[in-house]
């Protein structure tokens, strides 16, 4: 019987492949990191080759590993890196050029113009999004006129354009699609008639040939080619990695919500049916889609969360392994004054600051790296203090709990710091791996495997419960600390 689920979560930092059985629980898992490319101040891209060849071992490590034949697979579901964008040939599925990844502020000028012929409120009525540099069609456009020839060839119906899902599928199948979650963020996608949108078309000048059809986010979409994995298995699941989080964190009914902490932090709250506008700078964004049914999300993104605990080991050197940053942190009380705002690639919601970068105040002459380490948790846990006041002002209600996950999650004192900073309970799950859950709940849903997302539910637990440790007194006294902070890294890059 086949009744393995696999799960693909490709992620920035690293893709890993996911085996769960019947029961959602974790058979195995492998993981490859691949090259991070910053070709200059601002840029970031990634090798699509790498990320091909990274996924495919990793699928390919994890069956091997626990002796699973494709024909014991029930389905594939593909979770993914939001955003990226890969421009190929279609008849050699050959990129065009490296990936250029969401942290990539390369069009942020291009931006800013947009804003000034006022166009935020289109946008923003058509995709829920702001324009910013972190989406995608500016991104795309930038390819497009960029790479010699690539405009006349994409009018000739040569080239495709993907987010990783579709980059991902189109590798596996040959099948050139992606679903409403990956496409809602690509600023091209209209959230509330779910088509590609003409008029956005238009004013980021893309060809509609580029684009892939958008399908259902659970249910079968295509077949692996029986060359790479030893048969053909459905590809039944498709969402963006946050997306995909947010159903593996049983956040089904309006109101809940989760907080992601991988290479940047994602918090995400359902807001049920329908799109919710938000007057507080956040996005609207689809979570998935089950054939006709949409379930819609309000978001708030911090663009480095994980990554700045790899700065410290990369950039810095003053941890040799990211998990050692907790100790070091730990052997210290408080960070001594020490601020870190890790804004290295600009900042996200609700600042939408593509020009700030990251800074350390309030250094002195005992000022240690174990401070450093210590600002650096303390700075992951406050940025989100502002989504989640955003998040509540919006959604007019006041958050009982907030469920996380990610890599981020393991780390004991910055869950602490976070449950401190925005004085909600924190809950990590026995599952943090659910990003990765969440695709293979689509795709098992997607299959038949399971029935219905109430009796997924059913199987989430929480494992710890982080509650507020410090007086409201000192959380206020903290925040006005870190909003100056803020406010002095903002627009940097243009001083
Ligand atoms: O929007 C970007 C996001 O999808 C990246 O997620 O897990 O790679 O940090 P992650």
């Amino acid at each position: 019987m086949s009744n393995y689920v696999l799960a693909l979560d490709q992620g920035t930092s690293s893709s890993r492949a996911v085996l769960f059985d019947g029961e959602c629980g974790v058979v195995g898992m492998a993981q490859n990191a691949f090259r991070q490319i910053f070709p200059r101040p601002g840029w970031v891209e990634h090798d699509p080759r790498d990320i091909w060849n990274s996924q495919l071992s990793a699928a390919r490590q994890v069956l091997d590993a626990h002796g699973v034949a494709a024909s014991k697979i029930a389905a594939i579901g593909i979770a993914n890196q939001r955003e990226t964008s890969v421009l190929w040939d279609r008849a050699t599925s050959q990129p065009l050029m490296n990936a250029i990844v969401w942290q990539d502020r390369r069009t942020a000028d291009h931006c800013a113009s947009l804003c000034e012929q006022g166009l935020q409120e289109l946008v923003r009525e058509k995709t829920g999004l702001v324009i910013d540099a972190y989406f995608s069609a500016t991104k795309l456009k930038w390819m497009l006129d960029h790479i010699p020839g690539a405009r006349q060839r994409a009018a000739r119906g040569e080239l495709a354009f993907g987010t990783i899902d579709s980059w991902l599928v189109y590798k596996l199948s040959g099948a050139h699609v992606t679903d409403a979650s990956n496409a809602s963020r690509t600023m091209l996608f209209n959230i509330t008639t779910m088509q590609w949108d003409r008029r956005l078309l238009e004013l980021f000048d893309i060809p509609a040939s580029v684009l892939p059809e958008v399908v259902s986010s659970s249910g079968v979409i295509a077949h692996t080619l029986p060359e790479l994995l030893g048969g053909a298995v459905p590809i039944a699941g498709l969402a963006g990695d946050q997306q995909a989080a947010t159903f593996g964190q049983a956040c089904h009914a309006p109101g809940m919500a989760k907080n992601t902490i991988g290479t940047g932090s994602f918090m995400l709250m359902n807001v049920g049916g329908r799109p919710a506008p938000s007057r507080h700078r956040l996005l609207s964004t689809v979570g998935w889609s089950r054939g006709s049914e949409v379930t819609h999300l309000m978001e708030g993104s911090a663009f480095m969360a994980g990554a700045t605990l790899q700065w410290l080991r990369e950039g810095l050197g003053i941890v040799d392994d990211v998990a050692q940053v907790e100790r070091l942190a730990g052997t210290v009380g408080d960070a001594d004054g020490v601020v870190l705002v890790p804004a290295f690639s600009g900042l996200g919601a609700p600042h939408w600051d593509p020009y700030a970068r990251g800074a350390i105040l309030g250094l002195h002459r005992g000022s240690t790296k174990a401070h450093i380490a210590r600002a650096a948790l303390e700075g992951i846990a406050y940025q989100t203090v502002d989504v989640l006041l955003a998040m509540e002002a919006d959604a007019g209600v006041k958050l009982s709990e907030l469920r996380v996950d990610g890599g981020g999650a393991k780390n004991d004192l910055l869950m602490q710091l976070m449950a401190d900073a925005l004085g909600v309970p924190v809950v990590r799950p026995a599952n943090i791996e659910t990003t990765a859950l969440g695709a293979a709940q689509l795709a098992g849903l997607g299959v038949g495997l399971w029935d219905s997302p109430a009796e997924l539910a059913g199987l989430w637990r929480a494992q710890h419960r982080f509650a507020p440790s410090i007086s409201d007194d000192q959380r206020a006294e903290r925040i006005l600390r870190w909003r100056e902070a803020v406010r002095r890294s903002m627009a940097w890059e243009k001083c």
